[in-house]
């Protein structure tokens, strides 16, 4: 039995808390209008005593810039009168800007989280350069997204640079028909019966890296999982491995990720967003030389063609038997899924070591179960390997890969917990405040892969069992999503984290150093590690 998915974070605020919190968000917006106001009659004065010209012209842009500021505080003033936006401090412009900058880069994510959860429940106002938003993370919040997105009432809302980065054929900018066409399309080929098929090149690959990554003798930094995840997927899309492309789409990929923290999408010659722009235009033509080579080695009828993601994105046909999609649309597809699978599984086998370095017991008991495992692997011992599942889940709850993502209303305003919410309201679900909901998981803060183990393992303990299913890809573990965009490759990222788990400490020792977190680009662990080869093995 899963818990209620009404269950909040939190106890539930209480009504004179409640009222307290109203005001507070209401005397930010009055604070804020007096104060420009006292900008905006200060300038007109000036304006008027003004001699020089460019005294003159200064005090008309702070009139106009003050006048601005006001009439979007007076619109927000109204929007929570009318109980469209709710609680939250939504802080001065600019200087909120740099402060989630610095609160993105230096880990306090998880401190603002818990300060507003705390103060204003699961639900609360906050804003990004400018644009005022929606986080939400409880599970009824989740549970009314995930179901608004399948009733097509909210659809996708990437910020605009990451709309440009993934280009406009990619899957996950798509909406309403063409995304569930697409995505009936794809579903197939990533499901967890046919990713087993990728299985003996995943093993293979993996056994190769880490022969590689323990041969040196010498701690390596865990940067090497980002050639190791990119390897995996192109060898399972392509069928072999070409050290140079896959290096040249490394680095380019390394400069098209310096793209997602852009403040404006104008492309400015030498700004990050430029580079990324342009390593966007060569990893666009590296993937058509792709799809050209796929095509010549491959013609539709041939098994490739058939049974691989790339095979489905070229010939794939529509229920009139209409080729899918153009070559651009193709191009941007296969960057999508490259990337989506790129940062998160880096991060997700980094992370995995660093939380069992810290948690030796952990670390041994999964050394143990992945010894007896038999060859060549199997996927289905593999799913239910207790040990290595557990370790794997709880170190995606501790440090989701992906944070959350965004949403807004489509055409008809919807309503949640006595809000109003217009067309184009923007949401972000968290992903992190799920799985630090303390009366989901108890202790929250600490790894304890216990809390998965099922009921007759020998190392249960029924006062950590945290009674949630995490393969059920439900809101009380919502590492890969929900609604209609849940992840298209989880079931290829578990499969890709349970090979390498279990090869790495079936076969070897790991020994971890210099453990440093990461928020940016995914979330979660750097790491460097030492393999030394079993004497048993
Ligand atoms: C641990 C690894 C991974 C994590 C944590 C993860 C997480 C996520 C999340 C949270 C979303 C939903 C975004 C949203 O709601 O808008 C998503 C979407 C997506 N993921 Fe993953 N992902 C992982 C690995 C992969 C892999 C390996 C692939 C492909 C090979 C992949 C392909 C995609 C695609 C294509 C989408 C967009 C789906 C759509 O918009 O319809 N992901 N992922």
């Amino acid at each position: 039995m899963c818990r209620s998915p009404t269950s909040n974070s939190k106890q539930p605020i209480k009504g004179g808390k409640k009222a307290s919190i109203v005001w507070s968000s209401l005397i930010e917006h009055i604070i804020k209008v007096t104060l420009y106001s006292a900008f905006l009659i200060h300038a007109i004065q000036s304006t008027k005593r003004s001699t020089k010209i460019f005294s003159y012209v200064v005090n008309i842009c702070i009139s106009l810039i003050s006048l601005m500021l006001i009439k979007s505080e007076l619109i927000l003033l109204i929007q929570r009168i009318q109980r469209k936006l709710p609680p939250g401090y939504l802080g001065f412009p600019i200087i909120r800007d740099i402060k989630f900058i610095l609160t993105t880069t230096s880990g306090g994510i998880q401190q603002s989280l818990d300060y507003a959860r705390n103060n204003y429940g699961t639900m609360f106002s906050q804003t990004f350069f400018g644009q005022t938003n929606i986080a939400m993370g409880g599970q009824d919040d989740l549970l009314w997204l995930f179901n608004n997105d399948r009733k097509a009432l909210t659809e996708i809302a990437w910020p605009p640079n990451i709309v440009m980065l993934l280009g406009p054929g990619a899957v996950a900018n798509q909406t309403g028909k063409y995304h569930r066409v697409l995505r009936r399309l794809l579903e197939p080929y990533f499901a967890p019966l046919f990713v087993t098929n990728y299985l003996k090149c995943m093993d293979d690959t993996t056994l190769h890296e880490l022969h590689d990554w323990s041969s040196c003798g010498e701690y390596q930094s865990s940067e090497v999982f980002k050639m190791y995840a990119l390897r995996l997927f192109y060898v399972s899309s392509f069928g072999r491995a070409d050290e140079d492309v896959i290096a040249t789409l490394h680095d380019d990929f390394k400069t098209w990720i310096g793209g997602f923290m852009a403040v404006t999408v104008k492309r400015i010659k030498g700004t990050a967003f430029d580079e990324a722009m342009k390593a966007r235009d060569r990893i666009l033509d590296t993937v058509d030389n792709l799809i050209d080579t796929f095509i010549k080695e491959n013609p539709e009828e041939s098994e490739r063609a058939q049974t691989t993601i790339i095979g489905r994105l070229i010939y794939g046909k529509d229920k009139d038997n209409n080729r899918m999609m153009t070559r651009d649309e193709m191009k941007d597809n296969i960057l999508n899924l490259i990337f989506a699978g790129h940062d998160t599984t880096y991060a997700s086998i980094s992370t995995l070591l660093y939380h069992l370095s810290e948690n030796p017991e952990a670390m041994e008991a999964l050394a143990e179960e992945v010894s007896t495992l038999k060859e060549p692997l199997d996927s289905d011992e593999l799913k239910n390997a207790p040990v290595l599942n557990a370790c794997i889940h709880e170190s995606w709850r501790m440090d989701p890969p992906v944070l959350g993502s965004f949403r807004k209303v489509a055409d008809k305003d919807v309503h949640h917990k006595r809000y109003t919410f217009d067309k184009g309201t923007t949401f972000n679900y968290s992903i992190l405040m799920a799985t630090t909901d303390e009366s989901l998981y108890k202790n929250h803060d600490q790894f304890n892969m216990k809390r998965f183990l099922p009921t007759d393992h020998p190392l249960y303990d029924p006062q950590v069992d945290s009674n949630i299913d995490p393969l059920a890809g439900r809101t009380n573990y919502p590492i890969f999503g929900g609604g209609t965009h849940v992840c298209l490759g989880k079931a290829f990222a578990q499969l890709e984290l349970r090979v390498l788990a279990a090869r790495m400490f079936k076969h070897y020792q790991v020994e971890v150093r210099n453990p440093k977190k990461s928020f940016f680009p995914v979330n979660g662990w750097n790491v460097e590690f030492k393999l030394t080869k079993r004497k048993d093995v």
